[in-house]
């Protein structure tokens, strides 16, 4: 998705230098860049983590967040980016950047990671669409590393098979824990004389999974491979997380262990709304943000808090406007609300009033937010 600075919340980048960068497939290439002894510390990251890289692109600096694709062991810090169309800042980023060129890059950071457990015996399921398989491959590579029990499926759509980034990586891990690690790559546009591997994945071909591959589990034979799954992990766009998370979800893999990063906007809730609200009529509002007070009032609360002040056209900061990137958290100084879907804050940082602004249903006459969290 491609940030211009005024949807972003201000953060701190530093300069590093390029020193690999390799086109994956016509549509996707990757980056390498030195992190200096001193700027180590700033630069650790968990699995599935992300930065923004700031640059120029069309007279304009653009910021365009980009998963990392390494695992921490590898102590490196790559990334993987999809190139859009000419006019694209990212299309940019690939054609006016070299090696040993320097780029703004922002300290690592994102909440699609999952909690490491070396001795227990897991299944982790992953779903992939396109370049979404980055953070997937820094999770996969980070288990199969650090978890010698675990076992992983890797269910992986592309358009066709020359547009698949990162395959003979995937293949190489393959190869290497075949025991333990499955993948199957499916296309969208592509006939590889196997019906099954041909569409796209969303809930119809997820059954399919469920009923044709993940069957038998040889370890428990009382169970399916799909009873035995623990986490899943999916990353792409926003139809096919939609589709796919509710579709883990009708088949008994609990909310809280079904994990999406969204890699466009996307407007829809990931899961229907199942609660009904009083209504509220003529709500104030004050809030802050860059330092600078707003007062505004909104009709009513039948649209959600930050959608509304969008609607003003207020500065206010958003991405995925689903709950999940946290770009609009804020802390909820008077009044109340009811956060619908929460897939970033702990339950910590709610305790201490902090709510996603995209997920809160305003409940009160009066609200005061603040969204300068530091
Ligand atoms: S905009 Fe992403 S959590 Fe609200």
């Amino acid at each position: 998705m491609e940030n211009l600075l005024s949807k972003t919340k201000q953060q701190k980048f530093h300069l590093l230098k390029l020193t690999k960068k390799q086109q994956l497939t016509k549509n996707t290439f990757s980056m390498e860049f030195d992190v200096p002894e001193n700027l180590l510390p700033n630069f650790r990251f968990e699995a599935g983590q992300y930065v923004t890289l700031q640059y120029p692109s069309k007279g304009e600096v653009f910021q365009n967040d980009f998963s990392i694709t390494a695992a921490p062991y590898e102590k490196k810090l790559t990334l993987g980016i999809k190139i859009n169309s000419p006019k694209s800042s990212t299309y940019d980023l690939f054609h006016d950047f070299q090696r040993g060129d320097s780029v703004e890059v922002s300290e690592p950071k994102g909440r699609f990671v999952l909690r490491s457990k070396p001795h227990e015996f897991r299944t982790i399921v992953g779903f992939a669409g396109g370049i979404g398989i980055t953070p997937l491959l820094s999770h996969f590579k980070n288990i199969l590393h650090n978890e010698p029990r675990t076992r992983l499926f890797l269910f992986y759509g592309n358009k066709t098979v020359a547009d698949v980034p990162f395959k003979q990586e995937i293949d190489a891990l393959v190869s290497l824990h075949q025991d333990r690690f499955a993948v199957h790559y499916f296309y969208s546009r592509e006939k590889v004389g196997n019906a099954f591997l041909e569409g796209r994945l969303d809930e119809h071909k997820l059954n399919l999974i469920i009923n044709q591959l993940m069957t038998i589990d040889e370890t428990d034979e009382e169970a399916t491979l799909w009873d035995a799954v623990d986490e899943v992990l999916i990353c792409g766009k926003g139809e096919m997380i939609k589709a796919l998370a509710n579709a883990c979800y009708h088949n008994g893999i609990p909310k809280k262990n079904i994990h999406f990063e969204l890699f466009e906007e996307f407007n829809d809730d990931i899961y229907p709304q199942e609660k009904e609200f009083p209504l509220v009529e003529n709500i104030e509002v004050d809030f802050k943000i860059f330092n600078k007070k707003y007062t505004t009032s909104l009709k009513d609360n039948k649209v959600r808090l930050l959608q509304q002040l969008l609607i003003q056209k207020f500065p206010v900061p958003y991405s995925c406007k689903s709950g999940i990137c946290g770009s609009c958290e804020c802390v909820l100084e008077e009044g109340e609300v009811e956060l619908l879907e929460n897939e970033y804050l702990t339950e910590k940082e709610e305790q201490s009033g902090k709510i996603l602004a995209c997920m809160s249903v305003v409940l009160s006459k009066k609200i005061k937010v603040n969204f300068d969290l530091d």
